[in-house]
Parts: structure tokens; C-alpha cells; sequence
């Protein structure tokens, strides 16, 4: 039998195949962040679909985290009772189910929180043109507290995990990186200093959720920028989360500003300017050039970087980003490269595609990276689904 089907375990969790559905924007929720009917209809489909493992999107830990409407905050209790409906219609049909936790810091949507958004310091995005505020050492600490209260309501929800968002230019990547991180206290400069948020996170959330529980992460191997992540310094973050007991780790790359990095695949520019002004699509006309570089797209373009993190870490390690044949997902394995494989955009197409690569010898899946619903899910902020015409 391929190894794709084989049972695996990450932590305590056994999980009935290899394959795992990364984490996914979905803006099926209300204004408010209450799970609708749609929401969970989402969540049955892929459950029913056969994927071993499945990573709801970003779970906000503070309302000042907001990168995108319409998902849950678990900054309260009553956040629990939605969530428990989530991790029964997963349960239902033999999947696991882990919640990811997350701030946007910087990449937050300045109109979504009504507020200058907040980072480790002050450096403009790029991209969105967000000069952040630099985050106080007490909100600092009161941050690592909220991710740690996050994951103790996704526990008593029942989930089966926390996978700890530290990549795409987020927060907690935005502490790791030299490129975000200019700070001169405690929390900046040396790499010990900028991993101190994660591992402080990592810590809040331990104390919480007990000795067993499945603490997972994502974490960028590369930021694509001069002073920023790379992956020896990646190795460095993912022997530290090792030792202290993570259960898995997720190897992903890129940051908001540097372009489409993290979700390579075409570069649908007619889409990708729709609804913006001229001064903006005059913008994006100049940086049409470094934009399609970053997205220039080769099957698994994280593969190298997993293989690194794996060969120095004792833990199961997720390949996501580009896996899109049999062949080339049944090496990862067979090679031990990486021990899963995570997959987004291919799910959004066919939430079934699991029981369908196992039908099938062949290759089923007919995503082609087109990017448009990276576009009109992550950019013109509609609902998740595959909008290729
Ligand atoms: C529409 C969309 C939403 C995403 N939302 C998240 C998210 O909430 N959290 C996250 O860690 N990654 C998110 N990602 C990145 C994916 O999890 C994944 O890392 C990336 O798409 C590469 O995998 P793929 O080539 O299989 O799509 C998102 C990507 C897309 C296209």
C-alpha cells in the first residue's frame, strides 16, 4: 500500500493518513465570527472527503489580530459552544481536527480592527502601506497570555490540538524576524531574544492545555527579505520548539509585502486589480515584475527547506506548498523528507480529493494554482470556494 494511506501520529493524535488540510481563510462566519451553517457544511464535506487532518483558518486570539472578516475570535468563552459544533461534524466522519491560533500584528486590516495595528516595531509594510505602533513589553506579555487562553478554549471545544501560526509575516514571525523585529529590550536582536515571544507562547499554552495535548506549529523557513527568516535560523526555532516538546512542525515561507511567496501559482493581474484606484493599480502595474517572480511556482516549493528542518528535529515534520501529483507526494514520504502532506488549495477545489487519490491510481487532482481564490478570498475578501471560470 502507498504510504500516502498509512496511518500516522502526530503527538498523541493518530491520524488514519498522511494527508492534512493546511490552514484556510474561509469567511464563511457572520460579521460577528459566529459559525454559520455553510461554515460547517465546509467542515463536513472535507471530514467526509477522507483527509486525515484538518486546520480550520486562523483562529484570532485578540480583535486587534484581524486580518480577515467574518471568522471566529477565541478571546472568549462563548467562542467554545461555536466550536464545538466544528469539531463534531469533523469527528462525525473520522478526521482529526487542530485549531490554528493567530495574530496579524502589521498584516492586520487597519479598517477590520479599527485601530493602527501593532507589531514588535514600527516598520512600514510595503505592500499595505501600514506604519505599525511598536507593542508595549505589558502587551507584549498580555499577547503570550491570549494565545495561551486561545488554546485553552479550542481545548475544551474539543479539538484535537493548537498549531501556533508563526509564518507569513505574521505576529509572532514578525518577533522572529530581523527584518520586523528592530527591538533592543529582551524581545529583539539577538535570535535567542527575537524566539523568546514563540517560546513564551509556546509555554502560556503548555501550562494551559497539560503535558499531552498536541501543540503544532507553522513556521516560515524563509521571509524571503534581506534581514529576515532563512532557514538556518529556522533550524535554530525548530530545534528550540523540539526540545521543548512541539508535536509537529509545518515548513512554509514568504511574508504579505514580498509578494505571493507562500501561495505560488499564476498571477491573475486583471482579477488582482479589480476595485482598486488608480494610484493603486499603477502600483501594482510597477511591481508586476517582482510579483510574478515571487510567484513563479515549481511542485512542492517548500520541500528543500521541510528536508532541512526534518534531518535536524525528532518530531514529524508537514510538507505544504505546491503538492499537487501522487508521484511526487509518494517520494516526500518514501524519501523521508517530510512525514505529511498539507495541502490548501487543491481542498478548496475538491474537499473530496483524498477518496479520490484513493480510487484512483492516477492523478486527480485538477487544481492548477490558478490563484483565484488566493485573490478573492485573501484580497477582495469573498468566501472560500474555487473560482476558476
Ligand atoms: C485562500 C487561502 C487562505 C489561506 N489561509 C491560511 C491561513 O488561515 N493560515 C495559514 O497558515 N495559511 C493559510 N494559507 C496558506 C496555505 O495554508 C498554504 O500554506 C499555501 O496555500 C500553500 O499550499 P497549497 O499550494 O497546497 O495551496 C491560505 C492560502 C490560501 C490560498
Amino acid at each position: 500500500m502507498s504510504l500516502l494511506f498509512e496511518p500516522g501520529k502526530i503527538g498523541n493524535m493518530e491520524l488514519k493518513n498522511r494527508f492534512v488540510r493546511s490552514a484556510t481563510v474561509e469567511l464563511l462566519c457572520t460579521e460577528e465570527g459566529r459559525v454559520t451553517d455553510v461554515y460547517l457544511k465546509a467542515y463536513e464535506r472535507l471530514a467526509k472527503g477522507g483527509v486525515a487532518l484538518i486546520i480550520p483558518g486562523n483562529y484570532v486570539v485578540n480583535p486587534l489580530g484581524h486580518n480577515y472578516p467574518k471568522a471566529p475570535t477565541v478571546d472568549k468563552d462563548e467562542v467554545i459552544e461555536d466550536l464545538r459544533r466544528v469539531v463534531s461534524v469533523v469527528h462525525e466522519h473520522g478526521a482529526k481536527i487542530v485549531g490554528q491560533l493567530n495574530h496579524a500584528g502589521r498584516q492586520a486590516d487597519p479598517k477590520l480592527i479599527g485601530a493602527k495595528p501593532v507589531a514588535p516595531s514600527p516598520v512600514r509594510d510595503k505592500m499595505s502601506f501600514v506604519k505599525p505602533r511598536q507593542m508595549t513589553e505589558d502587551e507584549i506579555e498580555k499577547t503570550i497570555n491570549e494565545f495561551g487562553e486561545g488554546a485553552r478554549r479550542v481545548k475544551e471545544a474539543g479539538f484535537d490540538g493548537v498549531q501556533i501560526h508563526a509564518a507569513h509575516g505574521y505576529l509572532i514571525n514578525q518577533f522572529l524576524s530581523g527584518y520586523t523585529n528592530r527591538r533592543k529590550d529582551q524581545w529583539g536582536g539577538s535570535i535567542e531574544n527575537r524566539m523568546r515571544f514563540l517560546v513564551e507562547i509556546f509555554q502560556a499554552i503548555r501550562s494551559r492545555v497539560g503535558p499531552e495535548y498536541p501543540i503544532l506549529v507553522k513556521i516560515n523557513a524563509e521571509d524571503f527579505a534581506k534581514t529576515g527568516v532563512h532557514p538556518e535560523e529556522c533550524v535554530v526555532h525548530c530545534k528550540k520548539l523540539d526540545e521543548l516538546g512541539i508535536a509537529a512542525i509545518e515548513v512554509s515561507g514568504g511574508i504579505a509585502e514580498k509578494g505571493l511567496n507562500t501561495i505560488k501559482g499564476d498571477l491573475p493581474m486583471e482579477l488582482f486589480l479589480e476595485g482598486r484606484g488608480p494610484v493603486e493599480r499603477l502600483m501594482v502595474r510597477m511591481m508586476e515584475g517582482s510579483l510574478k517572480k515571487s510567484a513563479a511556482f515549481e511542485e512542492g516549493y517548500f520541500l528543500s527547506q521541510a528536508a532541512t528542518v526534518k534531518r535536524n528535529v525528532k518530531v514529524p515534520v508537514l510538507a505544504v506548498g505546491g503538492m499537487r501529483t501522487r508521484k511526487k507526494m509518494e517520494e516526500v514520504l518514501e524519501s523521508g523528507q517530510a512525514d505529511f502532506i498539507s495541502l490548501c488549495r487543491p481542498f478548496i477545489r475538491q474537499p473530496n480529493l483524498v477518496k479520490l487519490l484513493e480510487r484512483d491510481d492516477g492523478d486527480p487532482i485538477s487544481c492548477t494554482s490558478c490563484n483565484h481564490c488566493s485573490v478573492e478570498i485573501l484580497f477582495h475578501k469573498k468566501s472560500m470556494r474555487c473560482y476558476k471560470t
